[in-house]
Protein backbone atom coordinates (compact mmCIF):
# COMPACT_ATOMS: atom_id res chain seq x y z
CA UNK A 1 0.00 0.00 0.00
CA UNK A 2 1.75 3.80 -1.37
CA UNK A 3 1.81 4.58 2.46
CA UNK A 4 4.73 7.19 1.86
CA UNK A 5 5.04 10.32 0.63
CA UNK A 6 4.76 9.76 -3.31
CA UNK A 7 5.17 12.41 -5.97
CA UNK A 8 3.52 14.83 -7.60
CA UNK A 9 3.63 12.69 -10.97
CA UNK A 10 2.07 9.86 -8.61
CA UNK A 11 -1.01 11.42 -8.21
CA UNK A 12 -1.35 13.33 -11.29
CA UNK A 13 -1.60 9.85 -12.86
CA UNK A 14 -4.26 9.06 -10.45
CA UNK A 15 -6.26 11.90 -11.49
CA UNK A 16 -5.79 11.29 -14.84
CA UNK A 17 -8.41 9.10 -15.20
CA UNK A 18 -10.77 11.30 -13.30
CA UNK A 19 -10.05 14.50 -16.05
CA UNK A 20 -9.52 12.69 -19.12
CA UNK A 21 -13.40 12.77 -20.30
CA UNK A 22 -13.33 16.37 -19.57
CA UNK A 23 -10.40 17.48 -20.92
CA UNK A 24 -12.03 20.31 -23.57
CA UNK A 25 -13.80 21.67 -20.66
CA UNK A 26 -10.48 22.09 -18.79
CA UNK A 27 -9.11 23.28 -21.80
CA UNK A 28 -11.26 25.95 -22.81
CA UNK A 29 -11.89 26.70 -18.87
CA UNK A 30 -8.43 27.50 -19.01
CA UNK A 31 -8.21 29.01 -22.31
CA UNK A 32 -11.19 31.56 -21.20
CA UNK A 33 -9.23 31.94 -18.09
CA UNK A 34 -6.31 33.34 -19.67
CA UNK A 35 -7.93 36.01 -22.07
CA UNK A 36 -9.89 37.40 -18.88
CA UNK A 37 -6.75 37.84 -17.16
CA UNK A 38 -5.56 39.11 -20.04
CA UNK A 39 -8.31 41.61 -20.90
CA UNK A 40 -8.13 42.53 -17.22
CA UNK A 41 -5.33 44.39 -17.64
CA UNK A 42 -6.74 46.31 -21.33
CA UNK A 43 -9.73 48.58 -20.08
CA UNK A 44 -7.67 50.96 -18.20
CA UNK A 45 -5.26 51.10 -20.98
CA UNK A 46 -7.89 52.32 -23.71
CA UNK A 47 -8.62 54.96 -21.03
CA UNK A 48 -5.04 56.23 -20.83
CA UNK A 49 -5.65 56.55 -24.84
CA UNK A 50 -8.27 58.46 -24.37
CA UNK A 51 -6.62 60.88 -21.75
CA UNK A 52 -3.30 60.99 -23.39
CA UNK A 53 -4.37 61.28 -26.67
CA UNK A 54 -7.55 62.03 -27.27
CA UNK A 55 -8.50 64.96 -25.31
CA UNK A 56 -5.56 66.67 -26.12
CA UNK A 57 -6.11 66.40 -29.89
CA UNK A 58 -9.48 66.68 -29.27
CA UNK A 59 -10.17 63.99 -31.55
CA UNK A 60 -13.81 62.92 -31.16
CA UNK A 61 -14.17 60.37 -33.45
CA UNK A 62 -11.36 58.52 -32.04
CA UNK A 63 -12.32 58.99 -28.56
CA UNK A 64 -15.63 57.53 -29.95
CA UNK A 65 -13.60 54.71 -31.50
CA UNK A 66 -11.73 54.14 -28.32
CA UNK A 67 -15.03 54.30 -25.86
CA UNK A 68 -16.94 51.88 -27.85
CA UNK A 69 -13.61 49.57 -27.54
CA UNK A 70 -13.80 50.53 -23.54
CA UNK A 71 -16.84 48.98 -23.38
CA UNK A 72 -16.28 45.97 -25.74
CA UNK A 73 -13.35 44.54 -23.81
CA UNK A 74 -15.74 44.59 -20.53
CA UNK A 75 -18.29 43.42 -22.43
CA UNK A 76 -16.20 40.43 -23.61
CA UNK A 77 -14.44 39.92 -20.36
CA UNK A 78 -17.63 39.89 -18.44
CA UNK A 79 -18.84 37.30 -20.62
CA UNK A 80 -15.55 35.18 -20.30
CA UNK A 81 -15.43 35.40 -16.97
CA UNK A 82 -19.06 34.14 -16.96
CA UNK A 83 -17.80 30.94 -19.42
CA UNK A 84 -14.92 30.28 -17.16
CA UNK A 85 -16.71 29.88 -14.29
CA UNK A 86 -19.48 28.17 -16.01
CA UNK A 87 -16.48 25.60 -17.59
CA UNK A 88 -14.37 25.06 -14.92
CA UNK A 89 -17.57 24.62 -12.08
CA UNK A 90 -19.42 22.26 -14.41
CA UNK A 91 -15.56 20.45 -14.63
CA UNK A 92 -15.45 20.79 -10.92
CA UNK A 93 -18.58 18.85 -10.36
CA UNK A 94 -18.30 16.47 -12.95
CA UNK A 95 -14.93 15.45 -11.33
CA UNK A 96 -16.63 14.97 -7.80
CA UNK A 97 -19.58 13.29 -8.64
CA UNK A 98 -17.18 10.54 -10.56
CA UNK A 99 -14.55 10.71 -7.42
CA UNK A 100 -17.79 10.01 -4.70
CA UNK A 101 -18.80 7.00 -7.33
CA UNK A 102 -15.70 5.78 -7.45
CA UNK A 103 -14.75 6.04 -3.86
CA UNK A 104 -17.77 4.39 -2.75
CA UNK A 105 -17.99 1.59 -4.98
CA UNK A 106 -14.04 1.04 -4.02
CA UNK A 107 -14.83 0.76 -0.50
CA UNK A 108 -17.66 -1.51 -1.36
CA UNK A 109 -15.02 -3.65 -2.48
CA UNK A 110 -12.51 -3.70 0.32
CA UNK A 111 -11.90 -6.47 2.29
CA UNK A 112 -14.01 -6.44 6.03
CA UNK A 113 -10.87 -5.65 7.78
CA UNK A 114 -10.19 -2.34 6.69
CA UNK A 115 -13.21 -0.91 8.37
CA UNK A 116 -12.31 -2.38 11.63
CA UNK A 117 -9.62 0.35 11.76
CA UNK A 118 -12.08 3.02 10.17
CA UNK A 119 -14.81 4.75 12.38
CA UNK A 120 -17.31 4.57 9.77
CA UNK A 121 -19.24 8.41 10.57
CA UNK A 122 -15.51 9.79 10.04
CA UNK A 123 -15.00 8.32 7.15
CA UNK A 124 -18.30 9.18 5.67
CA UNK A 125 -17.82 12.82 6.95
CA UNK A 126 -14.35 13.42 5.58
CA UNK A 127 -15.18 11.85 2.16
CA UNK A 128 -17.71 14.51 2.49
CA UNK A 129 -15.76 17.40 3.22
CA UNK A 130 -12.69 16.01 1.03
CA UNK A 131 -14.43 15.79 -2.13
CA UNK A 132 -15.98 19.43 -1.44
CA UNK A 133 -12.47 21.08 -1.00
CA UNK A 134 -11.56 19.06 -4.16
CA UNK A 135 -14.48 20.43 -6.27
CA UNK A 136 -13.66 23.99 -4.86
CA UNK A 137 -10.27 23.18 -5.88
CA UNK A 138 -11.12 22.57 -10.05
CA UNK A 139 -13.60 25.87 -9.87
CA UNK A 140 -13.48 28.85 -7.50
CA UNK A 141 -9.61 28.35 -6.00
CA UNK A 142 -7.78 27.63 -9.58
CA UNK A 143 -9.84 30.37 -11.14
CA UNK A 144 -8.78 32.86 -8.62
CA UNK A 145 -5.49 31.80 -7.97
CA UNK A 146 -4.22 31.13 -10.95
CA UNK A 147 -6.43 34.01 -12.67
CA UNK A 148 -5.06 36.48 -10.10
CA UNK A 149 -1.09 35.12 -10.50
CA UNK A 150 -1.69 35.80 -14.28
CA UNK A 151 -3.14 38.97 -13.61
CA UNK A 152 -0.66 40.30 -11.50
CA UNK A 153 1.97 39.08 -13.98
CA UNK A 154 0.41 40.94 -16.35
CA UNK A 155 0.42 44.16 -14.62
CA UNK A 156 3.70 43.86 -13.59
CA UNK A 157 4.58 43.59 -17.29
CA UNK A 158 2.44 46.71 -18.29
CA UNK A 159 3.85 48.89 -15.52
CA UNK A 160 7.20 48.66 -16.16
CA UNK A 161 6.83 49.07 -20.11
CA UNK A 162 4.93 52.26 -18.83
CA UNK A 163 6.92 53.76 -15.92
CA UNK A 164 9.68 51.55 -14.41
CA UNK A 165 10.52 53.68 -11.59
CA UNK A 166 8.00 53.99 -10.11
CA UNK A 167 6.99 50.37 -10.68
CA UNK A 168 10.01 49.47 -9.10
CA UNK A 169 9.42 51.90 -6.17
CA UNK A 170 6.54 50.77 -5.65
CA UNK A 171 6.72 47.08 -6.16
CA UNK A 172 8.85 46.12 -3.35
CA UNK A 173 6.47 47.54 -1.08
CA UNK A 174 3.79 45.83 -2.17
CA UNK A 175 5.42 42.68 -1.73
CA UNK A 176 6.47 43.82 1.95
CA UNK A 177 3.17 44.43 3.06
CA UNK A 178 1.53 41.14 1.17
CA UNK A 179 4.08 39.10 3.19
CA UNK A 180 3.05 40.90 6.31
CA UNK A 181 -0.04 40.18 5.92
CA UNK A 182 0.03 36.34 5.54
CA UNK A 183 2.38 36.54 8.94
CA UNK A 184 -1.42 37.89 10.18
CA UNK A 185 -3.29 35.81 8.73
CA UNK A 186 -1.62 32.61 9.49
CA UNK A 187 -1.96 33.86 12.90
CA UNK A 188 -5.83 34.95 12.32
CA UNK A 189 -5.71 31.17 10.52
CA UNK A 190 -4.97 29.43 14.16
CA UNK A 191 -8.20 30.44 15.26
CA UNK A 192 -10.50 29.39 12.07
CA UNK A 193 -8.96 25.91 12.50
CA UNK A 194 -10.23 26.05 16.53
CA UNK A 195 -13.36 26.95 15.25
CA UNK A 196 -13.47 24.49 12.65
CA UNK A 197 -12.69 22.23 15.60
CA UNK A 198 -15.44 23.38 18.49
CA UNK A 199 -18.14 23.22 15.19
CA UNK A 200 -16.86 19.54 14.73
CA UNK A 201 -17.32 18.70 18.66
CA UNK A 202 -20.65 20.32 18.20
CA UNK A 203 -21.94 18.49 15.17
CA UNK A 204 -20.29 15.23 16.53
CA UNK A 205 -22.35 16.01 19.97
CA UNK A 206 -25.80 16.77 17.98
CA UNK A 207 -25.23 13.78 15.57
CA UNK A 208 -24.67 11.38 18.97
CA UNK A 209 -27.57 13.08 20.60
CA UNK A 210 -30.24 13.07 18.01
CA UNK A 211 -29.39 9.21 17.39
CA UNK A 212 -30.27 8.59 21.10
CA UNK A 213 -32.98 10.38 21.62
CA UNK A 214 -35.31 8.03 22.48
CA UNK A 215 -33.02 7.50 25.58
CA UNK A 216 -32.35 11.17 26.58
CA UNK A 217 -36.27 11.45 26.91
CA UNK A 218 -36.48 8.23 28.34
CA UNK A 219 -34.08 8.85 31.30
CA UNK A 220 -35.16 12.46 31.01
CA UNK A 221 -31.68 14.20 30.27
CA UNK A 222 -33.26 16.91 28.17
CA UNK A 223 -32.03 19.55 30.14
CA UNK A 224 -28.71 18.09 30.45
CA UNK A 225 -28.15 17.85 26.76
CA UNK A 226 -29.51 21.33 25.75
CA UNK A 227 -27.19 22.70 28.74
CA UNK A 228 -24.27 20.60 27.02
CA UNK A 229 -24.82 22.23 23.55
CA UNK A 230 -25.29 25.36 25.25
CA UNK A 231 -21.63 25.60 27.07
CA UNK A 232 -20.28 23.48 23.54
CA UNK A 233 -21.96 26.46 20.85
CA UNK A 234 -21.21 28.89 24.17
CA UNK A 235 -17.64 27.92 23.44
CA UNK A 236 -17.31 28.04 19.75
CA UNK A 237 -19.41 31.70 19.71
CA UNK A 238 -16.54 33.33 22.27
CA UNK A 239 -13.76 32.14 19.40
CA UNK A 240 -15.49 33.09 16.56
CA UNK A 241 -16.32 36.93 17.93
CA UNK A 242 -12.56 37.30 18.90
CA UNK A 243 -11.66 35.94 15.32
CA UNK A 244 -14.05 38.57 13.49
CA UNK A 245 -12.83 41.33 15.66
CA UNK A 246 -8.94 40.29 14.83
CA UNK A 247 -9.57 39.22 10.89
CA UNK A 248 -11.82 42.42 10.24
CA UNK A 249 -8.99 44.61 11.94
CA UNK A 250 -6.70 43.85 10.44
CA UNK A 251 -8.61 43.77 6.82
CA UNK A 252 -9.35 47.43 7.20
CA UNK A 253 -6.07 48.40 8.18
CA UNK A 254 -5.00 47.06 5.01
CA UNK A 255 -7.49 48.12 2.96
CA UNK A 256 -6.48 51.62 3.91
CA UNK A 257 -3.14 50.99 3.31
CA UNK A 258 -3.67 49.83 0.08
CA UNK A 259 -6.70 51.82 -1.42
CA UNK A 260 -5.05 54.70 0.39
CA UNK A 261 -1.76 55.25 1.02
CA UNK A 262 -0.43 53.43 -2.55
CA UNK A 263 -2.67 55.83 -4.62
CA UNK A 264 -1.17 59.05 -2.62
CA UNK A 265 1.93 57.18 -2.60
CA UNK A 266 1.97 56.38 -6.51
CA UNK A 267 0.39 60.37 -6.80
CA UNK A 268 3.22 61.58 -4.89
CA UNK A 269 5.97 59.77 -7.11
CA UNK A 270 4.13 60.40 -10.61
CA UNK A 271 2.82 63.87 -10.38
CA UNK A 272 6.03 65.91 -10.62
CA UNK A 273 6.89 63.70 -13.36
CA UNK A 274 3.86 64.87 -14.94
CA UNK A 275 4.88 68.06 -14.61
CA UNK A 276 8.05 68.11 -15.90
CA UNK A 277 6.48 65.81 -18.80
CA UNK A 278 8.52 62.65 -18.81
CA UNK A 279 4.86 61.38 -17.68
CA UNK A 280 1.54 60.88 -18.98
CA UNK A 281 -1.29 61.71 -16.79
CA UNK A 282 -2.82 58.21 -18.32
CA UNK A 283 -0.52 56.08 -16.71
CA UNK A 284 -0.91 57.68 -13.21
CA UNK A 285 -4.80 56.29 -13.79
CA UNK A 286 -3.31 52.97 -14.90
CA UNK A 287 -1.58 52.48 -12.10
CA UNK A 288 -4.57 53.74 -9.24
CA UNK A 289 -6.50 51.33 -11.40
CA UNK A 290 -4.32 48.43 -11.08
CA UNK A 291 -3.87 48.80 -7.40
CA UNK A 292 -7.53 48.90 -6.90
CA UNK A 293 -8.10 45.70 -8.94
CA UNK A 294 -5.48 44.35 -6.71
CA UNK A 295 -6.40 45.33 -3.63
CA UNK A 296 -8.96 42.20 -3.18
CA UNK A 297 -6.65 39.13 -4.67
CA UNK A 298 -3.55 40.36 -3.01
CA UNK A 299 -5.53 40.18 0.78
CA UNK A 300 -6.96 37.06 -0.05
CA UNK A 301 -3.98 35.72 -1.47
CA UNK A 302 -2.52 34.05 1.69
CA UNK A 303 -6.18 32.43 2.38
CA UNK A 304 -6.39 31.48 -0.80
CA UNK A 305 -2.94 29.72 -1.08
CA UNK A 306 -3.87 27.79 2.72
CA UNK A 307 -7.15 26.73 1.01
CA UNK A 308 -5.42 25.44 -2.03
CA UNK A 309 -3.33 23.80 0.56
CA UNK A 310 -6.01 21.83 2.23
CA UNK A 311 -7.45 21.24 -0.65
CA UNK A 312 -4.10 19.17 -1.85
CA UNK A 313 -4.18 17.41 0.98
CA UNK A 314 -8.13 16.12 0.95
CA UNK A 315 -7.37 15.33 -2.89
CA UNK A 316 -4.33 13.37 -1.84
CA UNK A 317 -6.53 11.93 0.98
CA UNK A 318 -9.76 10.88 -1.58
CA UNK A 319 -6.88 9.32 -4.43
CA UNK A 320 -5.30 7.20 -2.19
CA UNK A 321 -8.49 6.09 -0.86
CA UNK A 322 -9.07 4.93 -4.62
CA UNK A 323 -5.75 2.99 -4.16
CA UNK A 324 -6.42 1.05 -1.32
CA UNK A 325 -6.18 -3.02 -2.27
CA UNK A 326 -9.75 -4.50 -2.75
CA UNK A 327 -11.33 -7.74 -1.53
CA UNK A 328 -10.38 -9.32 -5.37
CA UNK A 329 -6.80 -8.24 -5.04
CA UNK A 330 -6.07 -9.53 -1.88
CA UNK A 331 -7.86 -12.91 -1.64
CA UNK A 332 -6.40 -14.02 -4.95
CA UNK A 333 -7.72 -17.88 -4.93
CA UNK A 334 -9.07 -19.44 -7.57
CA UNK A 335 -10.16 -22.68 -6.84
CA UNK A 336 -13.88 -23.40 -7.14
CA UNK A 337 -15.16 -24.35 -3.92
CA UNK A 338 -17.09 -27.68 -3.51
CA UNK A 339 -18.13 -28.82 -0.26
CA UNK A 340 -19.42 -32.12 0.05
CA UNK A 341 -17.59 -34.23 3.20
CA UNK A 342 -16.53 -31.22 5.73
CA UNK A 343 -15.32 -27.48 7.04
CA UNK A 344 -12.34 -28.15 9.45
CA UNK A 345 -10.23 -25.87 11.52
CA UNK A 346 -6.30 -26.87 12.39
CA UNK A 347 -4.72 -25.58 15.04
CA UNK A 348 -6.35 -22.22 13.89
CA UNK A 349 -4.74 -18.88 15.81
CA UNK A 350 -5.88 -15.83 14.80
CA UNK A 351 -5.50 -11.76 15.35
CA UNK A 352 -7.62 -8.49 14.10
CA UNK A 353 -4.55 -6.37 15.06
CA UNK A 354 -0.53 -7.69 15.17
CA UNK A 355 -0.41 -10.34 17.88
CA UNK A 356 -3.72 -9.89 19.82
CA UNK A 357 -4.58 -13.34 19.55
CA UNK A 358 -8.18 -13.66 19.66
CA UNK A 359 -8.71 -17.37 18.37
CA UNK A 360 -6.08 -19.59 19.91
CA UNK A 361 -5.13 -23.42 18.54
CA UNK A 362 -8.70 -23.95 17.57
CA UNK A 363 -9.60 -27.02 15.80
CA UNK A 364 -13.06 -28.54 14.92
CA UNK A 365 -15.08 -29.66 12.28
CA UNK A 366 -18.62 -29.41 10.81
CA UNK A 367 -19.32 -32.53 8.59
CA UNK A 368 -22.09 -32.08 5.69
CA UNK A 369 -25.67 -31.76 7.29
CA UNK A 370 -24.66 -31.55 10.85
CA UNK A 371 -25.85 -29.16 13.01
CA UNK A 372 -22.84 -27.30 15.00
CA UNK A 373 -23.06 -24.72 17.79
CA UNK A 374 -21.05 -22.16 19.05
CA UNK A 375 -21.28 -21.02 22.80
CA UNK A 376 -19.64 -19.00 25.50
CA UNK A 377 -19.38 -15.43 27.26
CA UNK A 378 -19.30 -12.49 25.07
CA UNK A 379 -15.75 -11.57 23.71
CA UNK A 380 -14.74 -15.13 23.32
CA UNK A 381 -14.38 -15.87 19.70
CA UNK A 382 -17.64 -16.96 18.64
CA UNK A 383 -18.49 -13.88 15.89
CA UNK A 384 -14.75 -14.17 14.73
CA UNK A 385 -14.89 -18.01 13.64
CA UNK A 386 -18.10 -17.39 11.39
CA UNK A 387 -16.21 -14.57 10.07
CA UNK A 388 -13.35 -16.87 9.40
CA UNK A 389 -15.31 -19.55 8.00
CA UNK A 390 -16.92 -16.63 5.65
CA UNK A 391 -13.76 -15.93 4.54
CA UNK A 392 -13.84 -12.29 5.08
CA UNK A 393 -10.01 -13.08 6.90
CA UNK A 394 -7.13 -15.02 6.52
CA UNK A 395 -5.76 -16.82 9.56
CA UNK A 396 -2.12 -16.56 10.97
CA UNK A 397 -1.23 -19.49 11.61
CA UNK A 398 -3.14 -23.11 10.94
CA UNK A 399 -5.59 -23.72 8.00
CA UNK A 400 -9.49 -23.75 7.70
CA UNK A 401 -10.09 -26.18 4.91
CA UNK A 402 -13.31 -27.50 2.74
CA UNK A 403 -12.96 -30.63 1.54
CA UNK A 404 -9.78 -30.84 2.40
CA UNK A 405 -8.79 -27.06 0.30
CA UNK A 406 -7.69 -24.68 2.05
CA UNK A 407 -10.40 -21.46 1.80
CA UNK A 408 -7.37 -19.08 1.43
CA UNK A 409 -7.43 -20.46 -2.49
CA UNK A 410 -10.90 -20.86 -3.12
CA UNK A 411 -12.56 -18.06 -5.28
CA UNK A 412 -14.48 -16.20 -2.20
CA UNK A 413 -17.21 -15.20 -4.02
CA UNK A 414 -18.18 -18.64 -5.14
CA UNK A 415 -17.64 -20.11 -1.60
CA UNK A 416 -19.90 -17.03 -0.22
CA UNK A 417 -22.24 -18.25 -2.76
CA UNK A 418 -23.02 -21.37 -0.80
CA UNK A 419 -23.51 -19.90 2.64
CA UNK A 420 -26.69 -18.39 4.41
CA UNK A 421 -25.79 -15.85 6.47
CA UNK A 422 -27.70 -14.53 9.46
CA UNK A 423 -26.18 -11.87 11.26
CA UNK A 424 -26.06 -10.48 15.00
CA UNK A 425 -26.92 -6.80 13.65
CA UNK A 426 -29.43 -7.83 10.69
CA UNK A 427 -28.81 -5.65 7.85
CA UNK A 428 -31.67 -4.72 5.67
CA UNK A 429 -31.26 -3.04 2.05
CA UNK A 430 -33.48 0.22 1.85
CA UNK A 431 -35.80 -0.93 -0.53
CA UNK A 432 -38.62 -3.60 -0.72
CA UNK A 433 -39.16 -6.41 1.40
CA UNK A 434 -39.19 -8.68 -1.78
CA UNK A 435 -35.71 -7.12 -3.05
CA UNK A 436 -34.75 -7.81 0.73
CA UNK A 437 -35.53 -11.60 0.32
CA UNK A 438 -33.91 -11.91 -3.22
CA UNK A 439 -31.27 -9.96 -2.82
CA UNK A 440 -32.14 -7.55 -6.27
CA UNK A 441 -31.48 -10.83 -7.86
CA UNK A 442 -33.96 -10.86 -10.42
CA UNK A 443 -33.17 -14.95 -11.09
CA UNK A 444 -35.19 -15.46 -7.99
CA UNK A 445 -38.80 -15.68 -9.21
CA UNK A 446 -41.01 -13.85 -6.55
CA UNK A 447 -43.25 -17.28 -6.10
CA UNK A 448 -40.14 -18.65 -4.51
CA UNK A 449 -39.80 -15.35 -2.21
CA UNK A 450 -43.59 -15.54 -1.08
CA UNK A 451 -42.66 -19.60 -0.27
CA UNK A 452 -39.37 -18.78 1.51
CA UNK A 453 -41.80 -16.11 3.55
CA UNK A 454 -44.39 -18.77 4.31
CA UNK A 455 -41.81 -21.38 5.04
CA UNK A 456 -40.77 -18.54 7.99
CA UNK A 457 -44.24 -17.96 8.59
CA UNK A 458 -44.40 -14.16 7.71
CA UNK A 459 -47.20 -14.23 5.48
CA UNK A 460 -49.70 -13.16 8.01
CA UNK A 461 -47.52 -10.20 8.85
CA UNK A 462 -46.80 -9.22 4.76
CA UNK A 463 -50.46 -8.95 4.49
CA UNK A 464 -50.66 -6.75 7.23
CA UNK A 465 -48.28 -4.35 5.51
CA UNK A 466 -50.04 -1.96 2.82
CA UNK A 467 -48.45 -2.82 -0.56
CA UNK A 468 -47.28 -6.25 0.94
CA UNK A 469 -43.78 -7.55 -0.43
CA UNK A 470 -43.85 -4.30 -2.11
CA UNK A 471 -43.71 -2.34 0.79
CA UNK A 472 -40.28 -0.47 1.64
CA UNK A 473 -38.12 -0.52 4.61
CA UNK A 474 -37.59 2.51 6.05
CA UNK A 475 -34.18 3.35 6.93
CA UNK A 476 -32.12 0.05 8.12
CA UNK A 477 -35.53 -1.70 8.62
CA UNK A 478 -36.49 0.57 11.46
CA UNK A 479 -40.28 -0.14 10.06
CA UNK A 480 -39.85 -3.95 10.98
CA UNK A 481 -39.20 -5.86 14.75
CA UNK A 482 -36.39 -7.29 15.47
CA UNK A 483 -37.94 -10.91 15.23
CA UNK A 484 -39.29 -9.96 12.01
CA UNK A 485 -35.95 -8.82 10.87
CA UNK A 486 -34.60 -12.60 11.78
CA UNK A 487 -37.17 -14.18 10.04
CA UNK A 488 -36.85 -12.17 6.77
CA UNK A 489 -32.97 -13.17 6.77
CA UNK A 490 -34.26 -16.83 7.11
CA UNK A 491 -36.32 -16.43 4.18
CA UNK A 492 -33.26 -14.72 2.39
CA UNK A 493 -31.18 -17.78 2.92
CA UNK A 494 -34.18 -20.30 2.30
CA UNK A 495 -35.13 -18.07 -1.04
CA UNK A 496 -31.15 -18.80 -2.26
CA UNK A 497 -31.11 -22.39 -0.80
CA UNK A 498 -27.81 -22.08 0.56
CA UNK A 499 -26.21 -25.28 1.57
CA UNK A 500 -24.81 -24.03 4.53
CA UNK A 501 -26.89 -21.65 6.98
CA UNK A 502 -24.50 -19.58 9.75
CA UNK A 503 -26.43 -18.09 12.01
CA UNK A 504 -25.10 -15.57 15.00
CA UNK A 505 -28.11 -15.13 17.44
CA UNK A 506 -28.50 -11.65 18.31
CA UNK A 507 -28.40 -11.03 22.11
CA UNK A 508 -31.45 -9.09 22.44
CA UNK A 509 -34.49 -10.73 23.36
CA UNK A 510 -37.10 -11.84 21.23
CA UNK A 511 -40.26 -12.67 22.76
CA UNK A 512 -41.09 -16.68 23.40
CA UNK A 513 -43.93 -16.93 20.84
CA UNK A 514 -41.01 -15.81 18.20
CA UNK A 515 -38.21 -17.48 19.90
CA UNK A 516 -40.42 -20.39 19.25
CA UNK A 517 -41.18 -19.64 15.92
CA UNK A 518 -38.14 -19.29 14.86
CA UNK A 519 -36.58 -22.39 16.49
CA UNK A 520 -39.58 -24.68 14.16
CA UNK A 521 -38.85 -22.45 11.33
CA UNK A 522 -34.94 -23.70 11.81
CA UNK A 523 -35.92 -27.50 12.05
CA UNK A 524 -38.49 -27.49 9.26
CA UNK A 525 -37.03 -24.73 6.66
CA UNK A 526 -33.25 -25.93 7.63
CA UNK A 527 -33.55 -29.77 8.03
CA UNK A 528 -30.59 -31.50 6.22
CA UNK A 529 -28.63 -28.50 5.65
CA UNK A 530 -25.40 -27.84 7.08
CA UNK A 531 -26.07 -25.22 10.00
CA UNK A 532 -23.20 -23.50 12.52
CA UNK A 533 -25.04 -21.35 14.86
CA UNK A 534 -23.74 -18.99 17.49
CA UNK A 535 -26.74 -19.39 20.62
CA UNK A 536 -27.06 -17.47 22.95
CA UNK A 537 -30.83 -19.09 23.96
CA UNK A 538 -29.61 -22.49 24.76
CA UNK A 539 -33.14 -23.87 23.61
CA UNK A 540 -31.67 -23.65 20.01
CA UNK A 541 -28.80 -25.36 20.73
CA UNK A 542 -30.32 -28.48 22.63
CA UNK A 543 -30.62 -30.72 19.33
CA UNK A 544 -27.18 -29.70 18.08
CA UNK A 545 -24.38 -32.08 16.91
CA UNK A 546 -22.20 -30.98 18.53
CA UNK A 547 -21.71 -27.72 20.65
CA UNK A 548 -18.39 -25.68 20.99
CA UNK A 549 -17.64 -24.43 24.30
CA UNK A 550 -15.76 -21.28 23.39
CA UNK A 551 -14.01 -19.23 26.45
CA UNK A 552 -11.11 -16.58 26.09
CA UNK A 553 -10.83 -17.79 22.56
CA UNK A 554 -10.13 -21.37 22.89
CA UNK A 555 -12.79 -24.31 22.26
CA UNK A 556 -12.43 -25.54 26.12
CA UNK A 557 -15.20 -27.94 25.82
CA UNK A 558 -17.37 -29.17 23.54
CA UNK A 559 -19.85 -32.58 23.10
CA UNK A 560 -23.76 -32.73 23.01
CA UNK A 561 -26.08 -31.07 25.22
CA UNK A 562 -25.59 -34.36 27.40
CA UNK A 563 -22.41 -34.49 27.34
CA UNK A 564 -21.54 -31.35 28.31
CA UNK A 565 -24.13 -31.12 31.15
CA UNK A 566 -21.84 -34.00 32.38
CA UNK A 567 -18.65 -32.80 31.61
CA UNK A 568 -18.62 -28.95 31.44
CA UNK A 569 -18.88 -27.01 34.56
CA UNK A 570 -19.20 -23.65 32.74
CA UNK A 571 -22.20 -24.97 30.41
CA UNK A 572 -23.34 -26.34 33.28
CA UNK A 573 -23.63 -22.87 35.23
CA UNK A 574 -24.90 -21.94 31.69
CA UNK A 575 -27.58 -24.15 31.19
CA UNK A 576 -28.88 -23.12 34.96
CA UNK A 577 -28.60 -19.54 34.78
CA UNK A 578 -31.23 -19.56 31.81
CA UNK A 579 -33.03 -22.34 33.32
CA UNK A 580 -33.58 -19.28 36.53
CA UNK A 581 -34.32 -16.89 33.59
CA UNK A 582 -31.71 -14.78 34.94
CA UNK A 583 -30.43 -13.25 32.13
CA UNK A 584 -31.08 -13.25 28.44
CA UNK A 585 -27.81 -14.41 27.76
N1 LIG B 1 -13.33 -6.16 14.10
C1 LIG B 1 -12.59 -6.35 15.19
N2 LIG B 1 -11.40 -5.75 15.34
C2 LIG B 1 -10.66 -5.94 16.44
N3 LIG B 1 -11.02 -6.72 17.46
C3 LIG B 1 -12.21 -7.34 17.37
C4 LIG B 1 -13.06 -7.18 16.24
N4 LIG B 1 -14.17 -7.92 16.44
C5 LIG B 1 -14.02 -8.50 17.62
N5 LIG B 1 -12.84 -8.18 18.19
C6 LIG B 1 -12.34 -8.66 19.48
O1 LIG B 1 -12.22 -10.05 19.37
C7 LIG B 1 -12.72 -10.69 20.52
C8 LIG B 1 -13.77 -11.70 20.15
O2 LIG B 1 -14.89 -11.03 19.60
P1 LIG B 1 -16.12 -11.80 18.99
O3 LIG B 1 -16.98 -10.80 18.32
O4 LIG B 1 -15.65 -12.94 18.19
O5 LIG B 1 -16.83 -12.32 20.32
P2 LIG B 1 -18.19 -13.11 20.48
O6 LIG B 1 -17.84 -14.39 21.11
O7 LIG B 1 -18.94 -13.14 19.20
O8 LIG B 1 -18.95 -12.19 21.54
P3 LIG B 1 -20.54 -11.88 21.67
O9 LIG B 1 -21.14 -13.05 22.34
O10 LIG B 1 -20.59 -10.68 22.55
O11 LIG B 1 -21.07 -11.64 20.31
C9 LIG B 1 -13.22 -9.59 21.43
O12 LIG B 1 -12.25 -9.38 22.41
C10 LIG B 1 -13.36 -8.39 20.55
O13 LIG B 1 -13.02 -7.23 21.25
MG1 LIG C 1 -20.68 -12.19 18.54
Amino acid sequence: MPEQKQKLSYYLRLLYPFIKKDKGLLFFGLFAMLVTSALRLVDPLILALIIDQSIPNQNMTEMLRYGFMFIGVVLVSGLLSYLQIVLLSRLGIKIITKFKGDVFSHLLKLPVGWFNKQPVGELIARVESDSERVKVLFSDLSITIVGNLLFFVGVFIVLLIRDATTTLLIMPIIVISIVVYSYLFKYISKFFKQIREKYAIISAKITDYVQGMQMIQALNQEKRVIEDLRVASKDKQHVEIRTSFIEYGVQSVFMFVFNVLFVVLVIMITAPKIIAGVATLGTLIVFIQYIYRMVWPLMHLSENVMQMQRSFVSLKRILELTTLQTEDETFTGTVEPSFDREIRFENVSFAYEAEDWVLQDVSFSIPKGKKIALVGPSGSGKSTTISLICGFYHVQKGSITVDGVPIRTMNFRAWRKKIGLILQDIFLFPGPILENVRVYNDSVDPRIVQEAISVVQLDEFIKSLPEGLDTELAERGQNVSQGEKQLISFARALAFDSEIIIMDEATASIDPQTEARIQRTMNRAFGGKTIIIVAHRLTSVLDADEILYFSGGRITARGTHQELMKSSEDYRKLVELQMLGGSDE
